[in-house]
């Protein structure tokens, strides 16, 4: 049975595409059997996924629009080992059903306080599915006030946070426009390495 990944927040531009592709990535080329799908109407993973080229970690991927999504994981659980579901933003019907049908929700948020105020919302959507979450800090600096401030208001909420983050890193665009993820196109970047050990960290019963 899949483990059924959503990457939710309700921020634009918080690396919602970027994470989902990435991940996906990763796991297939550790031999898992990925099924990626895109839920976004302005389905940048579908663009992403026609520039693949035939060489690329194989990835089954689908983009349905959001009342077909349960169809589309019903038909996939029991044959693949991770389903990833790439959301819209804004906390609407087709995030909730990306939350409810998951087993986890990852949460990216860029190390300000307003991403991570807009991510309250995806927050309160899994609390209300009952699906377990994590944050998953992106674009962090290595070392700064802001992450400091970030950080400690993680801590202070008691919010379950991924030991893995990602950096602010060239590599992710640049895969992107190539229609790979950064294990292939920049194996030995510390951006793959991120992603690799995030990647890792994903399996069924480490979802709490
Ligand atoms: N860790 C990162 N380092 C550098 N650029 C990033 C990173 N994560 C995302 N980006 C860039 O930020 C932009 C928005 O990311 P995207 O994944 O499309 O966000 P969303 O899907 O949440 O709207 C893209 O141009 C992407 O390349
Ligand atoms: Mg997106």
């Amino acid at each position: 049975m899949a483990f059924i990944i959503a990457v939710a927040q309700q921020k634009g531009g918080a690396g919602k595409s970027t994470l989902a592709a990435n991940i996906a990535v990763a796991l297939a080329q550790n031999g898992q059997k990925v099924v990626l799908l895109d839920t976004d109407p302005q389905q940048s993973l579908q663009r992403w996924h026609a520039l693949r080229p035939a060489t690329a970690a194989p990835l089954g991927f689908e983009a349905p629009s959001g009342w077909r999504l349960t169809g589309a994981v019903d038909r996939h659980k029991r044959s693949a080992d991770f389903i990833v579901l790439d959301t819209p933003p804004h906390a609407d019907t087709d995030a909730r059903i990306a939350v409810r049908a998951a087993d986890l929700v990852l949460i990216p948020v860029q190390p300000s306080l307003p991403d991570l105020w807009a991510a309250e919302g995806t927050v309160a959507l899994a609390e209300a599915e009952k699906t377990p979450y994590r944050f998953v800090l992106n674009r962090l600096p290595a070392t700064g006030r802001l992450r400091d401030v970030v950080m400690d208001e993680l801590k202070r909420r008691k919010a379950p946070v991924s030991p893995h983050t990602l950096g602010n890193r060239s590599a992710f665009a640049a895969a992107f426009a190539l229609g790979l993820g950064v294990t292939e196109s920049a194996a030995r970047s510390p951006a793959a390495e991120e992603v690799r050990a995030l990647a890792s960290s994903l399996r069924p019963g480490k979802a709490q």
